[in-house]
């Protein structure tokens, strides 16, 4: 396999070119759900600029992207960003610049952020990102998680300046252990 061997999927209006060694959510179905719960709060706040944190193939800032005036997506893979910069025009999006680096390195130049989407493996966030995630003040932050022992752990700290909406479990990877969770927080 070579990084010009790839996979390509469709979840709602949008197409996504996937490498080999490119992230991709697993369970195509549900995915599409996950993908919807984000988007849902997204059109309800009609936000200008958003940051997309571990954007992975670009995949959730494409989805939203008719909804949302500019977005940024950062994720420390060359291969994901490859790929997201291919997905951006595939599906003639001009709204998002894509950054291959650590969140945690540029997590403290942003200002001006409406809603902040972070996507983390799962450990989570560093303690870095969440000192500035604070600092930011974003009105809305969604995390996606794939981990609630991570989250529960993060949301503990965030709670400082955020309150949580809701928290609702996604069944992304049946008859195991794992969960997956969409959870929307409101700046206090
Ligand atoms: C759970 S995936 C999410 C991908 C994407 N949001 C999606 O729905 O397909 C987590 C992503 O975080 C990226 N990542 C891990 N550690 C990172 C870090 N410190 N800074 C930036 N990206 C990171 C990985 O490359 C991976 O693409």
């Amino acid at each position: 396999m070579s990084q010009e061997d790839t996979l390509k999927s469709t979840i709602g209006d949008k197409e996504f070119i996937i490498s080999y060694s490119s992230f991709f959510q697993i369970n195509r179905k549900l995915t599409k759900r996950l993908y919807d719960e984000v988007l849902k709060t997204v059109k309800n706040k009609k936000p200008n600029k958003v940051l997309d944190l571990y954007c992975g193939t670009g995949t959730i800032g494409i989805y939203i992207s008719d909804f949302a005036k500019e977005i940024i997506g950062i994720d420390n893979n060359g291969s994901n960003i490859l790929d997201a910069n291919k997905n951006k025009k595939l599906n003639k999006v001009n709204n998002i610049e894509f950054i291959c680096d650590k969140v945690e390195n540029r997590i403290d130049t942003f200002k001006n952020i409406d809603l902040i989407i972070v996507d983390p493996p799962r450990a989570g966030l560093d303690n870095k990102t969440k000192e500035y995630l604070q600092k930011i003040k974003s009105k809305t932050i969604i995390y996606v998680s794939c981990d609630p022992v991570t989250l529960s752990r993060d949301l503990k700290e965030l709670n400082e300046s955020y309150i949580i909406n809701y928290i609702k479990p996604f069944n992304m990877f049946p008859k195991t252990y794992h969960v997956e969770c969409v959870c929307v927080l409101k700046l206090k």
